[in-house]
């Protein structure tokens, strides 16, 4: 007899089969599921939402990862990359409106070129906002040197999802040589807690060959890490990619998503006080998919702040929303989402990971 899911919610360190057990739970139990994750998180993080401004820097990637849309091998995309003074506009929209944080995100380039160009729009960014837009950055495995060269230009996040914490799995969704190395992305990850970032990782849910159990050990890998922040979402296949092939064995995208909530609302009470993102991914399955990962715990949403022009040719995958709304039109959006999710939004708050201010106080 497995014990009652009360009990089970209330063991103070999940183990793994308590982990499996709740990304099974249906009906009546996953309702106690998130019932819990929203209590803990209403305890912990409170109601506040933080704003994360998204500016999709560019869409040039040396990587050929089998499932997303940008991959090097794709031609179906133009490639681009945004002006220095298309950043900086994107970067005075966040200033203007409140949001104090931004993260830029790109395919991976690791060419001198790109390093100094975002040293310097780092740089740049600092002064303009006179220290007040904080920055993430996501653009992928870089050099110990690059990663402390951005933190240096002011630089304090960094997002890079280990994408599956199972290595054969890893293997399964890459090209097998050492520009797609599941051991050099974990290196990554801890140079950058070395460097001194807030480190936010993160997986796709649902993806082909995936099973709950590497669902279970993506948790624990995360408590293990002990990260500041994450970012999950569903795996939505892409027709230009290698991983098309396996569509009809995928799950429906009903139950991704239900699996992507779960992982959010298990998360949450795992680890209290870090943030975790209601992402994009979310809402291409269900139009009310943000607010619902607000409602099982994530307390992070990223309005997107790329040019118009340019978001048809950052499709990671296919469906993704907000394609043809400006930044004014995703900001009324998305604050009329969090509102219906009962939460406020932190304008002018950097919205630090309490995790990470608790280890470094
Ligand atoms: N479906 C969902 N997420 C994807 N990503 C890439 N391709 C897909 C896809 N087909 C995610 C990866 C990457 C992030 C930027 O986008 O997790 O880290
Ligand atoms: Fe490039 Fe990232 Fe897409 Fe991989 S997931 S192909 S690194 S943009
Ligand atoms: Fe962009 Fe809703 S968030 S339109």
């Amino acid at each position: 007899m497995p014990e009652p899911i009360e009990k089970i919610l209330e063991h103070s360190r999940f183990i793994k089969s308590d982990l499996v057990y709740l990304l099974n739970t249906g009906g009546k139990e996953r309702l106690e599921l998130f019932t819990k994750a929203k209590e803990t998180k209403a305890t912990f993080v409170g109601k506040k939402v933080y704003f994360r401004g998204l500016i999709e820097y560019s869409n040039y990637c040396k990587k050929n990862c089998y499932y997303c849309g940008i991959r090097a091998g794709n031609s179906r995309y133009v490639r681009y990359r945004m002006t220095d003074s298309e950043v900086l506009e994107a970067v005075d929209y966040a200033h203007a409106n409140n949001y104090a944080s931004i993260v830029i995100q790109s395919g991976e380039q690791t060419n001198k070129a790109f390093v100094n160009k975002i040293e310097s729009l780092l740089k740049r960014i600092h002064l303009q906002t006179e220290g007040k837009v904080h920055v993430t950055l996501s653009l992928g495995e870089q050099s110990r040197e690059t990663y402390q060269r951005w933190f240096d230009a002011g630089a304090h996040r960094y997002l890079l999802r280990i994408e599956v914490s199972n290595p054969a799995l890893y293997l399964k969704l890459h090209p097998n040589n050492p520009g797609h190395d599941y051991h050099r992305r974990l290196d990554s990850l801890k140079t950058l807690r070395n460097v001194g970032y807030q480190v936010g990782t993160g997986v796709m849910i649902g993806l082909p060959f995936q099973t709950i159990d590497d669902l279970a050990d993506d948790l624990i890998f995360f408590r293990e890490f002990d990260i500041d922040m994450a970012g999950m979402g569903p795996y939505i296949e892409h027709a230009d990619t290698p991983l098309y092939q396996y569509r009809d064995k995928l799950l429906p995208l009903k139950e991704r998503f239900d699996l992507s909530l779960k992982m959010v609302a298990i998360l949450r009470i795992m680890m209290k006080n870090i943030n975790i993102a209601a992402t994009t991914a979310m809402q291409t399955i269900d139009p009310q998919g943000r607010e619902k990962a607000l409602m099982v715990g994530a307390n992070v949403i990223m309005p997107n702040l790329t040019p118009v022009k340019y978001r048809q040719d950052y499709l990671l995958y296919e469906n993704k929303p907000c394609l043809d709304e400006e930044a004014e039109e995703c900001k009324s959006c998305l604050e009329a989402r969090i509102h219906m999710a009962g939460d406020t939004i932190g304008y002018g708050e950097w919205g630090d990971s309490g995790h990470f201010l608790e280890r470094n106080p």
